[in-house]
């Protein structure tokens, strides 16, 4: 297993260039499902979520490659079943359920278990495909759903703008029979990325980026080449590594209109964070950090996905701060790792209380999920001397060449190899 070491209290300084972003690559890589001819994608990260999501096409019957950031999908005879061994490394399999179940009219996709970080039901998704006429069976361990007749247009009423829901159902809902209306729908730029590609495979999806999406269903999709926008919460994770390394980032390509209240929060924290005709310039104000609250909420609120690293930057601010998890219910299982450098952080139900004003120490800490683990580094970036994070496979599921990145730009940060 692979850990970061980290020798901390380096000030960052240079340019870091934004990959593309793994929650709008995951579905859309997926989508190709729906579509009936070849695709191609441009500005793919080459993480391993991105690469469980070839395996699964592959495993589909649709032959996918990777190569230096473009991905292929060819055509081919599409089969039925996600196997539980993809699935278990990675939840987001079970957005293949909605392009299945459009295309095949019938789909076995193994049950995403819990996961660290909350239960993660699929109850959402599942209640609108059946909506859309399906119907579906627990077979040991895998759900069976069917729609021998195929799906028709409905209307819809999420209960939470679930991302992954409103995913699932836009996939499947473009070669639906008529109309799909889809209320309280999620509205993060992911799923507008997602719905401009089905858009421009020939679909018809209107409202996208606000919470009613109506689409009108359609035959069949046709093959395009599509580039996946950059990544929203890696830029944020740097900007915040600028903050607490006390350093000055520029970051190209980086999506500053989809970041609002993460941005908002960082100038209000004390950051500097201007656009320049090179790219976004992020440093530390003159005056320092200092704490403010943070709620977590579905987009454009404060995303969930930064709540941990924004955390960090807490513990490095003068006066205290309350953090408020909204979305998960188990999302604060680094803040013991981050204790054990020397932060003070009390936790009651889904708040936490930072006191900020101090430094960070070195230790050796164990990533328990990709957020929390790109959080364990950012504290390991501003702290006095060595840390050890372990269990960095979490980071490698989102963050491209992190540690390579990093160095670039000052930071002394090496991955080593660990005996179990
Ligand atoms: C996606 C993101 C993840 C991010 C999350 C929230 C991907 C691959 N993952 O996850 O990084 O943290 O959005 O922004 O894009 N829920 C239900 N029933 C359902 C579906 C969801 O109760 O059928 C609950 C979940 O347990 C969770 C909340 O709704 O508490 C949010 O989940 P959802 O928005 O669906 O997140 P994901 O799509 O899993």
């Amino acid at each position: 297993m692979d850990s970061f070491l980290i020798e901390g209290g380096v000030p960052l300084k240079g340019s870091i260039t934004v990959s593309g972003s793994k929650n709008a690559a995951l579905p859309i890589i997926m989508a190709a499902i729906a579509v009936d001819d070849e695709v191609s994608y441009t500005n793919v990260p080459d993480l391993r979520d991105i690469k469980t999501t070839i395996k699964l096409l592959n495993i589909l019957g649709r032959e996918t490659t990777l190569d230096s950031g473009r991905a292929t999908v060819k055509n081919g005879e599409l089969g039925i079943e996600a196997p539980y061994d993809l699935v278990k490394t990675m939840r987001a399999s079970v957005l293949c359920l909605g392009p299945l179940l459009a295309r095949r009219r019938e789909a076995r996709v193994s049950l995403p278990g819990g996961c660290a970080i909350g239960a993660r039901p699929v109850d959402q998704h599942l209640s609108a495909f059946e909506k859309m006429g399906a119907r579906f069976d627990l077979d040991h361990g895998y759900i069976y759903g069917s729609c021998p007749d195929g799906l028709k247009g409905a209307h819809i009423r999420f209960d939470f703008p679930t991302v992954g829901g409103t995913e699932n159902v836009l996939m499947a809902a473009c070669l639906a029979e008529g109309e799909t209306v889809l209320e309280n729908a999620a509205r993060e730029p992911e799923i507008v990325d997602l719905a401009n590609f089905l858009n421009s495979c020939g679909a018809r999806i209107e409202g996208q980026g606000s919470t009613v999406i109506r689409v009108q269903g359609v035959e069949r999709l046709h093959g395009c080449e599509y580039a996946i926008m950059p990544d929203r919460i890696e830029a944020g994770t740097f900007l915040v590594a600028a903050g607490v390394t006390g350093g000055e980032l520029l970051l190209k390509n980086c999506p500053l209109d989809d970041m609002s209240a993460v941005v908002d929060k960082l100038r209000s924290a004390g950051m500097i964070i201007e656009e320049t005709p090179e790219g976004v310039l992020a440093s530390c104000g003159e005056g320092g950090l200092k704490c403010v609250d943070v709620n977590t909420r579905p987009h454009p609120g404060f995303p969930t996905d930064m709540q941990a690293q924004f955390m960090v930057l807490l513990c490095c601010a003068e006066g205290s701060g309350l953090v408020q998890e909204n979305i998960f219910e188990n999302r604060f299982m680094h803040v013991q790792e981050l204790v054990r450098m020397g932060a003070d952080i009390h936790v009651t139900g889904s708040t936490a209380l930072v006191r900020g004003g101090r430094r960070l120490t070195g230790a050796p800490v164990m990533a328990s999920d990709l957020r929390a683990g790109a959080a364990l580094v950012l504290a390991g970036l501003a702290a006095e001397g060595e840390t050890l994070v372990q269990r960095i496979y979490h980071v490698d599921r989102g963050y491209e060449r992190l540690a390579d990145k990093l160095s670039a730009v000052g930071a002394n940060i090496r991955r080593v190899k660990e005996e179990d």
